[in-house]
């Protein structure tokens, strides 16, 4: 039975909370490729595509769509392709079931953008690199860098009724995408 969240608890503590070991993980997952490497750089960037596109397409076609109004800006697909393309990767374009659940749909979304965070410091590592190829190839890390979806993402997670009722269910919609972020870069 979902417990809702008592202030001053926000969703966004309550999810960092709940995804640390797997987001730590997954940090030292990808830290420990080397940039250098073309092949290895595009490899990780080619994974990204599934459950990137996986879950865009399944947000597009359910709740987020009623709850974002620039919700096609935020998306990463596009800059990943144009990486991979550069790159000669292959791209892995999945289509995603709509979610409808409004919490579950926030929970999955807070994982999207707040990857975004580590993103940048991605590409500062990318930007570092030996391969002139991967120092052009950061459009997806570094993606709308300054519209500020993080902060906007943010202010709507923590103004949901939905989140603040079933917390639980964000928790299972952040979990699961973090799990397949996981199992397409292990
Ligand atoms: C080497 C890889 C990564 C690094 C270095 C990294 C680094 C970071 C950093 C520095 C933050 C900000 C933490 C803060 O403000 O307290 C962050 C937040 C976050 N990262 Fe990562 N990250 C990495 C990979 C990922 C991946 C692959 C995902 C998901 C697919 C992810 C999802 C998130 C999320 C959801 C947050 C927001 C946490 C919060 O609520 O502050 N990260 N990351």
């Amino acid at each position: 039975m979902d417990t809702a969240l008592a202030a001053p608890a926000g969703a966004r503590d309550f999810l960092r909370s709940e995804c640390e070991a797997v987001h730590h993980r997954l940090d030292s997952r990808l830290t420990g490729i080397d940039f250098d490497d073309r092949d290895a750089y595009a490899a990780m960037l080619s994974r990204f595509s599934a459950p990137l596109t996986a879950f865009e397409s399944a947000l597009e076609a359910g709740a987020a769509a009623r709850l974002f109004d620039d919700l096609s800006e935020r998306w990463r697909a596009r800059p990943l392709l144009a990486d991979l393309h550069d790159l000669n990767g292959r791209f892995d374009r999945r289509q995603g079931a709509p979610i409808e659940d409004e919490a579950e749909a926030l929970g999955i979304m807070y994982v999207l953008e707040g990857s975004r965070l580590g993103g940048r410091v991605l590409a500062r590592r990318a930007a570092e690199s030996a391969d002139p190829a991967v120092r052009g190839a950061t459009r997806y890390f570094r993606h709308a860098e300054n519209a500020g979806h993080w902060r906007s993402f943010l202010s709507r997670l923590e103004a949901s009724e939905a989140v603040r009722l079933k917390p639980e269910r964000a928790k299972a919609g952040a979990l699961a995408a973090f799990a397949a972020f996981e199992a397409a870069l292990a």
